[in-house]
C-alpha cells in the first residue's frame, strides 16, 4: 500500500529519529502543537494575559472536536480529564427507584468503573459485563446485561488494553430499547478513525488529547446530545457553566444551553491551544484514508507477530479492532524501556506491549517493532 501521508510525515521531527508507536498514551508531537503552545507562552510572556485570545483557542478546539465526530461547537464541554467528564455526568444524573443500573463492561478503562462505583453511594447499581475469555465482549452479553432497569450503558469504544473495538451502534440500540441512555468513552478511537454521533445515536461521548488527537494531557472534551442535554444539571458544576458567565451572580444557579452547561471553571487554556493545533491537523486529512492506514498497519503488526511466534493479546480480526495491536510479554515495564532504547517508544499496560501507530507511521515501522519484540519475548 503506498503510503499517502509523507507530507504531514514530515511535521513530526521525533521520527526521523525513533519509532514513534504510542499513540494509545501520548502520540507524538507535531510542529503545529509545538508552535501553538509556544504561542501561547509567548503571548503570556509579551501581552501579559489574552483572556480573549486564550478562551478563542478553547472555543477552536471545542469546533475541531466537534468536527471530528460529526458535532454541532455547541455540543461540546471542556474539562480537564475523562475521568472528571465521567464524574460529571454521573453528577448529573438521579439513581432513584429501580431504573438505577449502570452496565460497564469489565474491559473498561479503571476510571470509569471506579467513578460507576462511587456512584453507589447515591443509588447507582453497577453491573459489569463479563469479557469473552479473550479481552473483548460479545454483543450476547450486553442483551442479557441491559434491560428495563438499565439507566445508562457506559462503554468505551477501543479497549485502552489491546485495542478491541466494540460496535457502539449496536450497543446504543440496545440501550434505547431498553430506555436507557448510553456514553462511549471514545478515547481510544476518536482521531483514528471515522466517527459519526449522528449516525450512531450515541447520547454523549468523552475523549482526551493526548492519544490519537495528537495533543497533550490535561484537557478532555465531551460531546452531549443536543436534545438531551436540557435534561442534565450536572451538579458538578461552575462558572462557565451559566448561560452567562459574566453575570458573577452568586445567587443564582442557571445552566446554559447545550453541552456548555458541562463546563466547570476555567478551562486548561494552554492545553486547548495544542489540542486545537493538533486536531486542526487531523482534520486536515480524509479521516476515511487515515483509518484505511490504520486499518493496513494494524494487518502488518497482527502478520508480523504472528511470524515471530508472538503471543497476541488482540482480536486477531482487523474488522474488530483499532490500531493497537497488544502483545503478551513477561515484566511489560521493562520491555517498554528496553524497547525505547532501541528506538522504539512502545506502551506497557499490565502484562502487554502495545504497539499503536498513527498515520505518521509506516509499515516498516511497525515491522521493525514486532521484530524487536520479539528479541525481549
Ligand atoms: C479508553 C480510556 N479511557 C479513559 C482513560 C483515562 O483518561 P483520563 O486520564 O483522561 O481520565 C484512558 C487512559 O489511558 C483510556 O485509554
Amino acid at each position: 500500500m503506498t503510503f499517502c501521508f509523507e507530507k504531514e510525515r514530515a511535521l513530526f521531527p521525533i521520527l526521523t529519529r525513533k519509532a514513534q508507536l504510542s499513540s494509545c498514551s501520548q502520540s507524538a508531537l507535531s510542529e503545529p502543537v509545538a508552535t501553538a503552545i509556544r504561542d501561547y507562552t509567548t503571548s503570556w510572556l509579551e501581552q501579559g494575559m489574552d483572556w480573549v485570545g486564550w478562551v478563542t483557542e478553547v472555543d477552536g478546539a471545542k469546533a475541531e472536536f466537534a468536527r471530528l465526530i460529526n458535532a454541532d461547537p455547541s455540543d461540546i464541554a471542556v474539562m480537564s480529564c475523562v475521568s472528571d467528564i465521567t464524574s460529571s455526568i454521573g453528577s448529573a444524573f438521579e439513581f432513584t427507584g429501580d431504573k438505577n443500573e449502570v452496565v460497564v463492561a469489565d474491559i473498561d478503562f479503571p476510571s470509569l468503573g471506579h467513578v460507576w462505583l462511587a456512584h453507589e453511594r447515591k443509588g447507582a447499581k453497577v453491573k459489569f459485563v463479563p469479557d469473552n475469555g479473550k479481552n473483548c465482549i460479545d454483543l450476547e452479553a450486553y442483551r442479557e446485561a441491559i434491560n428495563e432497569r438499565t439507566r445508562l450503558v457506559s462503554i468505551s469504544h477501543v479497549s485502552y488494553y489491546n485495542g478491541f473495538k466494540q460496535d457502539i451502534q449496536a450497543i446504543a440500540a440496545l440501550a434505547h430499547s431498553h430506555d436507557a441512555l448510553i456514553y462511549v468513552d471514545a478515547y481510544q478511537s476518536v482521531g483514528s478513525m471515522q466517527i459519526d454521533v449522528v449516525r450512531d445515536e450515541i447520547d454523549l461521548l468523552a475523549c482526551g488529547a493526548q492519544k490519537f488527537l495528537l495533543g497533550c494531557p490535561g484537557i478532555a472534551f465531551l460531546y452531549v446530545r443536543r436534545d438531551l442535554a436540557k435534561k442534565f444539571q450536572p451538579s458538578n458544576t461552575g462558572w462557565f457553566g451559566r448561560v452567562n458567565p459574566f453575570a458573577f451572580d452568586i445567587r443564582h444557579l442557571d445552566y446554559a444551553d447545550g453541552a456548555r452547561r458541562f463546563d466547570t471553571g476555567t478551562a486548561p487554556m494552554i492545553n486547548a491551544c495544542a489540542a486545537r493545533a493538533g486536531m486542526q491537523l487531523l482534520n486536515s486529512l480524509n479521516m476515511a484514508d487515515v483509518e484505511s492506514h490504520l486499518r493496513f498497519l494494524s494487518d502488518i503488526a497482527l502478520q508480523e507477530a504472528k511470524s515471530k511466534g508472538l503471543r497476541i493479546a488482540s482480536p486477531l480480526d482487523v474488522n474488530l479492532k483499532g490500531a493497537t495491536t497488544a502483545i503478551y510479554i513477561h515484566d511489560a515495564q521493562t520491555v517498554e524501556r528496553k524497547m525505547a532504547n532501541d528506538g522504539f517508544i512502545v506502551s506497557a499496560r499490565n502484562d502487554v506491549i502495545r504497539v499503536a501507530p498513527h498515520f505518521y507511521n509506516t509499515e516498516q515501522e511497525v515491522a521493525a517493532a514486532m521484530n524487536a519484540l520479539a528479541r525481549y519475548a
